[in-house]
């Protein structure tokens, strides 16, 4: 991918994350070392590059960062997730709330230009049409995080409405990655399966066989990351957050697709408190609004993430061979 020229310095806060890890060399490669900068409560390197501490509850030091580096545009990574914020439920709705009013203030205020925060699946509930969910559809969510991510729509939506300010977010599905690890989401067990069946040729999965959810391979989630902050803003007509779909997978089917490359490997299933999350989530995301609107399209499906997994965890060389 060439440079871009992107006057604009960027702040993503949360860099440590499973999607900060990635969307920081993404950023990099679209627009310049120069133009990206990183920040997280627990600053892990970058390709060697500096990453800022920050806690994003406090709105003077995340000031004090964004006039430092004259950042213009943050991704706001810094979440609580699905299964973590089950046990710290008050603690997971301060940081995911105030967290966003914190950024989203700053840009009322005038600090910065555009703003990118992600939804999520668990916008959705139980009384949600799982098969082909539609953009705009019943929301009624049953977990912390997920009436988390719903208010911060809403609010998104808003500030854009009321005040104008450039807010563009994604509705992201489970994201499966070989460069980081996810932390606390119920839709981690379709990467650690891929860590556990190169290392032990089984796995226990605390979703149940059949348990179909929306996921996506992380270079076409950070692509459409990217690629949605990049569009003109009259093409983004969703302000509260897009649907955005990939492939929808069971843990049965994800294991069937591995044993193509490491047929000895073994599944078992011991569902826990995940399993009712993940039943209360869609099975399949209708995402052609984002198709329409802006462009999306997905690159990889399970096939090809499985593979192109298999390969990056090191196992197997280019040719497809197992070593
Ligand atoms: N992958 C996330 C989770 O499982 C969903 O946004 O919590």
């Amino acid at each position: 991918m060439p440079i871009m020229t992107n006057k604009a310095n960027i702040l993503v806060i949360g860099s440590s994350g499973q999607i900060g890890t990635e969307l920081v060399k993404g950023l990099k490669a679209r627009y310049g070392n120069d133009k990206v900068f990183a920040a997280d409560i627990k600053p892990q390197p970058i390709d060697d590059g500096v990453v800022e501490q920050l806690d994003v509850l406090d709105k003077e030091g995340l000031f004090a960062l964004i006039k430092k580096h004259e950042i213009k545009e943050v991704y706001l990574l810094a979440a609580l997730l699905s299964a973590t914020a089950e046990n710290k439920p008050l603690k997971a709705w301060e940081l995911n709330m105030d967290g966003l009013f914190n950024v989203l203030e700053l840009a009322r205020e005038g600090h910065l230009t555009k703003v990118f925060w992600p939804s999520s699946i668990a916008v959705f509930g139980p009384t949600t049409p799982r098969i082909n969910t539609p953009q705009t559809t019943v929301m009624e969510p049953s977990t912390v995080y997920g009436i988390s991510k719903q208010a911060g729509e809403r609010w998104c939506e808003y500030y854009h409405k009321r005040y104008n300010v450039d807010v563009r977010s994604i509705r992201y599905p489970g994201l499966i990655g070989y460069q980081s690890e996810p932390g606390g989401g119920t839709t981690d067990y379709a990467v650690h399966i891929f860590h556990e069946a190169l290392e032990n040729g089984t796995y226990t999965s605390f979703l149940g066989a059949e348990t179909r959810l929306p996921m996506m391979y992380m270079p076409d989630a950070i692509k459409a990351t990217i690629d949605l902050m990049a569009a003109p803003s009259e093409q983004v007509k969703m302000r509260s957050s897009y649907n955005l779909a990939a492939m929808s997978f069971t843990p049965e089917e994800l294991a069937a697709e591995i044993r193509k490359h490491i047929p000895e490997f073994r599944i078992s299933y011991a569902p826990d408190f995940r399993q009712q999350i993940a039943d209360s989530w869609p099975a399949v995301i209708d995402d052609s609004v984002a198709r329409a609107d802006w462009g999306w399209k997905h690159s990889f499906g399970l096939a090809e993430m499985t593979n192109d997994m298999l390969v990056h965890l090191g196992k197997k060389n280019k040719a497809g061979v197992l070593s």
